[in-house]
Formats: structure tokens, C-alpha cells, sequence
């Protein structure tokens, strides 16, 4: 692969919030907000590296059972980041789409992301989504579910539920699959994230806690990507062959 190809999508887990926090003494929140800084670094990392689709994932369908006033803290830091980064965002031609059953925020925080979302829509630099009470497997549900309800009313037949038309009922349709994964904080799992999606994806862990996670660890993520084959079932001959 030429030095100069940078993946498309990028999918990342930014995990070790908390950690980063209790290394420091510090209350876990401190974590999360230092967290919202090193995103909008990565952001823009990636963008001026060339990537065309960034997905974050900021809160699972699990993370409800932290306590609640980590929960609520998590919404807050939403909000607030909404309110105050979505300018800078559609100035930068960012397009903003967050992922997941949003309609169960609070009203006030489901406007704004409606609202971020709206703000960014003629946008096409940066492809950014946010998984928010995000969960791969209720995205499958909901895809499925879907896909049933076309069924019942006619508008579908057996033969037309293949893999591109069930895809196309994903949070993420119209868009690419990931090229690149990237976990930080060092755990070695999908922890419920794009299961779908992640099928053929590159896969990179990186033991660095994501508050600490700079476009230099970015760059280092991409040389490991650069370094693989991506091989989709065929045999190394057979690419040296294209
Ligand atoms: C990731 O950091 C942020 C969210 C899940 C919201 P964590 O909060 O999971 O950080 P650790 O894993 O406890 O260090
Ligand atoms: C995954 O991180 C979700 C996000 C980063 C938003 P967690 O820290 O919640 O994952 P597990 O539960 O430890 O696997
Ligand atoms: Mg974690």
C-alpha cells in the first residue's frame, strides 16, 4: 500500500476515560471532559488527514447502568459540547449525524442534536457520526424489524432480503463500511458496537487512554493499517496479481 492512503471510515471506541480521571485523583467526569478535547482534536486530524467518515462512539445502550450521576453528567457534557461546538463544525465542513435511539435524551438535548444535525446538512468535507445509546445489536433489531414490516405489507418478497438491502435499514446506510477500528485504553473488545458492520474492518488496540489519544497516535494507528492486507477471502497471490 502507497504511504499516502489513509482509510476512509474510521470507526473508534475512545475508552479509558475514567482511568485517565482516577490516575489523577480526579472525579471521572474530569475524564469525560478531557475526553471532549481530545475528540475535537481527532477531528480535525482527520479530516486534514483525508479521512471521509469518522464514527465516535460516545455512550452504548450499556452505559445506562453507570451511576446516575455519571449518566447525567454525560448528558450534560453533551449538551453543552452541542451548544458550543456545532458552529465551529458546520464552519468546517463537517456533516454531523448522530447514531443510535436518540429520541429516548431529554427534549432540550434531542433538539440540539436535531439542531447540530440540521446546521451541518449541506456539509460533505467530513462525514462525522456520533453513537449515542448506541448498541450494534438493537441497530440489527431495528433493521430487522424494518425489514418485517415491509414484508407484511407486501412491499418486499423473500427474494429481495439480501445482505445490500438489509444493510440499507442500518443507522449507517449510504455510508461505507469502516476500513479502520480503532479501540484506545487498552480493552481488547467490540463491547456491542457496529457488529454488522465491523465484518471486514481493520482492527487496531491501542493501550493509550483516550484522553491522551493525539493525531500523533492517530498517524500510528494509520501506519499500522497501511501495514496490512486486506485480503476479503482471497489469497495473497491472487492480490499481488491486481
Ligand atoms: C469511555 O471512557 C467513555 C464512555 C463510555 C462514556 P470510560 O468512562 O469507559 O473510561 P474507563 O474505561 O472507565 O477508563
Ligand atoms: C464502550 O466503552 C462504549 C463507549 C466508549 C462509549 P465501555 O467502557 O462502556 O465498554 P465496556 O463495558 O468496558 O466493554
Ligand atoms: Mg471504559
Amino acid at each position: 500500500m502507497s504511504e499516502e492512503i489513509v482509510p476512509n471510515h474510521v470507526a473508534i471506541i475512545m475508552d479509558g476515560n475514567g482511568r485517565w480521571a482516577r490516575q489523577r485523583k480526579l472525579p471521572r467526569t474530569a475524564g469525560h471532559k478531557e475526553g471532549v478535547k481530545a475528540s475535537q482534536e481527532i477531528i480535525k486530524a482527520s479530516g486534514e488527514a483525508g479521512v471521509r467518515y469518522l464514527t465516535l462512539f460516545a455512550f452504548s445502550s450499556e452505559n445506562w447502568s453507570r451511576p446516575k450521576n455519571e449518566v447525567s453528567a454525560l448528558m450534560d457534557l453533551f449538551l453543552r459540547s452541542l451548544e458550543t461546538e456545532a458552529q465551529n463544525l458546520a464552519d468546517n465542513g463537517v456533516r454531523l449525524k448522530f447514531l443510535g435511539q436518540v429520541d429516548t435524551f431529554s427534549q432540550k438535548l434531542f433538539d440540539q442534536m436535531l439542531r447540530a444535525e440540521q446546521l451541518t446538512e449541506n456539509n460533505d468535507k467530513l462525514f462525522l457520526n456520533i453513537a449515542v445509546n448506541y448498541g450494534g445489536k438493537w441497530d440489527i433489531c431495528q433493521a430487522a424489524k424494518a425489514v418485517a414490516e415491509e414484508y407484511k405489507k407486501g412491499m418486499l418478497t423473500l427474494s429481495d432480503i439480501d445482505e445490500a438491502n438489509f444493510e440499507s435499514r442500518l443507522v449507517t446506510k449510504d455510508m461505507p463500511a469502516p476500513d479502520l477500528f480503532i479501540r484506545t485504553g487498552g480493552e481488547t473488545r467490540i463491547s456491542n458496537f457496529l457488529l454488522w458492520q465491523l465484518a471486514y474492518t481493520e482492527l487496531y488496540f491501542s493501550e493509550v487512554l483516550w484522553p491522551e489519544f493525539t493525531p500523533d497516535e492517530l498517524n500510528k494507528a494509520f501506519d499500522a493499517y497501511r501495514s496490512r492486507q486486506r485480503r476479503f477471502g482471497k489469497t495473497q497471490e491472487q492480490l499481488k496479481k491486481q
